[in-house]
């Protein structure tokens, strides 16, 4: 079973994803993560972000060490994978690692912008979850500041609408719902209950 997550940042779908992989007994890859090491790459080397040759080049040379990831999670390099993540050649040089990781006999959750849209179209279960940038900003700032992060609210607020402009507007796979994707908004849920809700999307889209 291959469950496909995408959704903006911070809308909860990280978590979803790493929990639904707990549940179902799946090996879990957070894509995101392969477009924020390409940046750090360039970024660590002294490189421009929106130079597609070099960004290929970092992309596929990608190793295990360059993805320590707390050196991943900060708000600079969230911001940098989205500049990296539009250039079309970074994301073909990414497509093959993210096709393999799914296609693991037992299946996988895969969560990012547009894993029910290209990576994983044929996907058993396909969610795009979302919440109020509001919502996103008050717990992305949460959890940068639980990572010893000094954010202001308002910053993280218009980090996140302009990372949101960045990744709809692109004509790289837009963050766009899949046709075929359940909508979930976290908006005025816990986690627990977006959990659940979760779950029951799988299990309708199992039958
Ligand atoms: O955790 P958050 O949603 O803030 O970020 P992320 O999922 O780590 O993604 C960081 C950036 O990588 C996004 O803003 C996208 O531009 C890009 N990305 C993408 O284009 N495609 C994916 N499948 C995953 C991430």
């Amino acid at each position: 079973m291959i469950i496909a997550i995408d959704g903006p940042a911070a809308s909860g779908k990280g978590t979803i994803a790493r929990r639904l992989a707990q549940h179902y007994g799946l090996a879990h890859l957070d894509t995101g993560l392969l477009y924020r090491a390409t940046a750090r790459v360039l970024l660590d080397s002294g490189l421009r972000l929106d130079d597609p040759a070099r960004a290929v080049a970092a992309a596929r040379g990608l190793a295990l060490t360059d993805f320590e990831e707390d050196k991943l999670r900060g708000a600079k390099m969230g911001e940098a994978a989205s500049i990296v993540a539009a250039i079309p050649e970074v994301r073909s040089a990414l497509l093959d690692m993210q096709r393999k990781f799914a296609s693991r006999p037992q299946g996988a959750v895969l969560d990012g912008r547009d894993i029910g849209t290209v990576i994983c179209p044929d996907a058993t279960a396909k969610l795009f979850v979302t919440a109020s940038p509001e919502v996103r900003a008050q717990r992305r700032a949460l959890e940068l500041r639980s990572r010893g992060e000094r954010v202001d609210y308002a910053d993280v607020l218009a980090d996140i609408r302009r990372r949101d402009e960045r990744d709809a507007g692109r004509s790289a796979a837009p963050l766009v719902a899949a046709a075929d994707a359940a909508r979930l908004d976290t908006t005025d849920l816990d986690v627990e209950r977006a959990i659940a809700a979760a779950v029951a999307i799988v299990e309708r889209a199992k039958r």
